[in-house]
């Protein structure tokens, strides 16, 4: 079954009872039990529910991997995975990883003792760390967020299998549509469904994937001891959602490559980077290992960083907002939003200058939001 029609349809089955087609949303936080411990499959929604199974069923087809989890967020989905560890575990991070998962490291985890090291894995020479430090977790994103650095998940899912360490990929910004991490190698693929897996901007929640039994058993076990679990109604917000992923990332693809274009054609722009642009230093791996560039793109102006905050507040279009993959266009300035518990000399020692923003291109008509971006210039009186 191919991606467009197991999104509509597994996990999707009508209602038992009552033949609705849509799958109702089961608002309980308990189940009745026929004898003590005798249930019909669930007993309290903190470790089950039929809106997480169902979800769980189409998250796990869509990216064809064995099995699903989900969370509240992503941020949930992500502790999951860290509270498996223990005291003195190491992990090494790609070093350009979302601001709050460096936080939740940084802040939170490390209080436990669990060590982080952070490399740019974009490089393959870094790979040597993996065989040399032997961690318990290689924890990569690709694309990263925001600088669109691309991982080749199959060469570090190589090294990593050989020390047996476990392979972390956090695929959101490419969505299960682009890109399936678990069958270039991954052992565990998480994303922020929050993002374009929902797509619709009005809940929050997260997905662990793998092939592995045992680590299934491990984030199964997280949800429920840690309470990372989503709502039923978040639940079934996303199984919404997601029946329309393959159409949506088809026209945010489009729009944003045309969007990258056409900011790559502006003297004013000084630095683009967009996954399938050919100026793109890891375009071949980005070709290789997804089928399409994404809804992403950032951008450095040849503006003070005043003027670039001035100008992207003044889009119409384009709303100044945290997240991304939604199907209304947002931008972002990563230095003072979604980066900013990263200390800024670390922010720059990995590239997220004050200059940078992100876009998040929407699925509106792309000449529109190229025309916003023209007469958000113009109320600055800026020559392009
Ligand atoms: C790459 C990445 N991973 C994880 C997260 C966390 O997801 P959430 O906001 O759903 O907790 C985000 C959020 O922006 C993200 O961009």
């Amino acid at each position: 079954m191919k991606i467009e029609t197991a999104a509509i349809h597994i996990g999707q089955e009508h209602d038992p009872h009552t033949h609705a087609v849509i799958p109702p949303i089961y608002a309980t936080s308990t189940f009745a039990q026929i004898e003590p411990g005798i249930t019909k499959g669930y007993d309290y929604t903190r470790s089950g529910n039929p809106n997480f199974s169902n979800l769980e069923k189409t998250l796990a087809a869509i990216e064809e991997a064995q099995y699903a989890t989900v969370f509240g967020s992503g941020m949930a989905a992500i502790t999951a995975i860290l509270s498996t560890l223990k005291q003195g575990d190491l992990i090494l991070a790609e070093e350009n990883i979302y601001g709050c998962t460096y936080r939740i490291l940084d802040k939170v985890f490390s209080k436990f003792g669990l060590k982080v090291e952070y490399f740019d894995f974009s490089n393959p020479g870094n790979y040597r760390y993996i065989a040399a430090k032997l961690p318990a977790l290689v924890w990569i994103e690709s694309p990263t967020n925001p600088l669109l650095k691309i991982i080749d998940i199959k060469a570090i899912s190589d090294v990593a299998q050989k020390t047996g360490s476990t392979l972390i990929v956090d695929n959101t910004f490419a969505s299960s549509y682009l890109q399936k991490p678990i069958n270039l190698g991954a052992d565990i693929s998480i994303s922020s469904t929050t993002k374009y897996i929902n797509g619709h901007s009005d809940c929050l929640g997260g997905v662990v994937l793998t092939n592995h039994e045992v680590w299934h058993e491990k984030i199964i076990f997280a949800q429920k001891a840690v309470g990372l679990n989503p709502s039923p109604f978040d639940s079934w917000l996303i199984s919404r959602g997601v029946k329309t992923l393959a159409v949506r990332m088809e026209q945010h693809c489009n729009n944003a490559m045309k969007f990258a274009n056409f900011l790559e054609s502006l003297p004013l722009v000084k630095f683009v980077r967009y996954p399938f642009l050919e100026s793109h230093p890891q375009y071949d791996v980005a070709k290789q290992q997804m089928t399409g560039g994404s809804g992403i793109v950032t951008a450095i102006l040849d503006l003070s960083l005043e003027q670039t905050k001035k100008m992207i507040s003044a889009f119409t279009y384009f709303t100044l907002a945290e997240s991304l993959g939604g199907i209304e266009s947002l931008v972002c300035h990563p230095a003072s939003m979604t980066h900013a518990s990263i200390p800024k000399e670390g922010r720059e020692k990995v590239g997220i200058s004050d200059g940078l923003i992100r876009f998040s291109v929407g699925i509106e008509h792309c000449d529109d939001l190229i025309d916003d971006f023209e007469k958000a210039l113009a109320t600055m009186s800026i020559q392009k």
